[in-house]
């Protein structure tokens, strides 16, 4: 049906395939409930001859989708006309190349980038999937719109659904969200439900919601917005000069991002534009580690799409009899039931992806390191680097590959986890302030 548009949606179990218009919004495949893909019919696209191509955008940086670090790559995520596109200035991130950070952990110079996607408008790389997914929203006319969230995603949607003047209620789990978020989806005017419970409840509550009260959804499971989020991708080529790094290391909570990410350089590779697939590792938190539990210990593989769906059940029963309830200080990616678990398999076997699980001080260590030597970052985006540290240590990773660490977001989200690590002295980079009397000659003698 969908063969002379441009962009089509297509579901990703082989056995189903069913292809819908880009003018419809599901989240689920309604034939079979599958995910979702956005598929794109490249010759009908205008693509560019070569990466670099791209770069001629700055230039023009008064042109709105110029401007953005998300629409400056449109012809790559091309499903919305331009007028309908929505934008805030989102992805103005930046690849900082760390050859201190490098050093100190066993690294040659220039091997390492961080990308610091905190720069967003809202703090985290969730602005790159937003201003695609309201961009839909905006062509299929969505007036409201939902989200569950650990705190991103909430920020995020608040701040998009008011600049698309659309309705806006997020759903969090009680005590499980960092401050600086909760503030922000208050601040910009989000109806904000905070439901007795962690957040894979509240993902299943909101579904549930969107579908009874026909609200656009703004989670990962929305395949537009992984549209958005490839382009993380493209900016970390565009800094290194469109040269592909050996290794994209980035923290997995909902996987949406891994997922996003496999699906840009599947595309990039098949349409010409780069030579190599880089290597991806994602970095799960021990307390929340269902990928590395499902993909190293049980053997759970992309296999061309037909999953052996009873290794995922069989251990999410596992979780349900135990009560098990994920716990970590990374609270992004406290999460034990990953909604693109099966697009990410698919992210693993595209880009010969490996999984590794970091415990809760490894995590706050990386983050102090991140504030130390790079631009700091939240406690989840620093598992990245902790999991870099382990795929060292384990010589998978060697230290004269490229490697470019994705940091998620901005370091000022959960101020409590900074400080009580340098407080309470534990960690390995600990800080600590020092107390004073109000006194010149004891101040001074503190300082020597
Ligand atoms: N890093 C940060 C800072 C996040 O906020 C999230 C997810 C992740 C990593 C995980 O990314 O889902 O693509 O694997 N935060 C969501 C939220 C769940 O609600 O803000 P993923």
């Amino acid at each position: 049906m969908a063969e002379k548009q441009k962009a089509f949606q297509k579901c990703i179990n082989p056995d189903c395939g069913a292809e819908f218009s880009c003018a419809e919004a599901f989240f689920k495949c309604p034939k079979c409930g599958d995910l979702l893909d956005i598929k794109y019919n490249w010759s009908e696209i205008e693509t560019p001859k070569k990466m670099s191509d791209f770069a001629k955008r700055w230039a023009a940086k008064n042109n709105r989708l110029d401007f953005s670090g998300v629409w400056r790559f449109r012809e790559l995520l091309n499903f919305c006309p331009d007028d309908l596109k929505i934008s805030i200035g989102e992805g103005q991130t930046l690849l900082q190349k760390n050859d201190m950070l490098a050093e100190f952990i066993g690294m040659k110079p220039g091997c390492l980038r961080l990308q610091y996607e905190g720069l967003n408008p809202s703090g985290s790389f969730k602005d790159n999937g937003m201003t695609a997914a309201f961009s839909h929203a905006k062509m299929v006319g969505a007036k409201s719109c939902a989200c569950a969230s650990t705190g991103n995603t909430s920020a995020a949607v608040a701040l998009y659904a008011h600049h698309s003047q659309m309705k806006c209620t997020v759903f969090i789990g009680s005590g499980r969200i960092a401050f600086g978020k909760l503030s922000q989806a208050m601040d910009y005017g989000a109806k904000t439900i905070q439901i007795m419970g962690d957040f894979d409840d509240c993902m299943k509550q909101v579904q549930a919601v969107c579908t009874e009260l026909k609200l656009y959804l703004l989670n990962s499971l929305n395949p537009f917005r992984l549209e958005g989020q490839k382009t993380i991708m493209y900016r970390i080529l565009e800094g290194l000069d469109w040269k592909v790094p050996d290794w994209i290391v980035v923290p997995g909570g909902n996987l949406g991002n891994s997922s996003a990410f496999g699906k840009a350089f599947f595309e990039l590779k098949q349409l010409g534009l780069i030579d190599r697939i880089p290597r991806l590792a994602i970095i799960n938190a021990a307390g929340a580690d269902t990928l590395a539990e499902l993909v190293n210990k049980r053997n759970l593989k992309w296999n061309d799409g037909k999953i052996d769906n009873k290794i995922i059940h069989d251990f999410y029963a596992e979780l349900t009899t135990k009560k098990f309830s994920p716990h970590t200080c990374a609270s992004a990616i406290e999460i034990s039931r990953p909604v693109n678990l099966k697009k990410c398999l698919r992210a693993i076997d595209v880009c010969n992806g490996v999984v590794r699980a970091v415990n809760d001080q490894a995590i706050t260590d990386a983050k102090a390191l991140i504030g130390k030597f790079g631009l700091g970052c939240e406690p989840a985006s620093a598992a990245s680097l902790a999991g870099l540290e382990v795929l060292l240590a384990e010589k998978i990773i060697k230290p004269d590959e490229t490697v470019a660490c994705v940091l998620t977001g901005h370091c000022l989200k959960d101020p409590n986890v900074t400080v009580n690590y340098h407080k309470e002295k534990g960690g390995r980079y600990s800080n600590p302030p020092v107390e004073s009397p109000n006194d010149l000659q004891q101040i001074i003698k503190l300082m020597s």
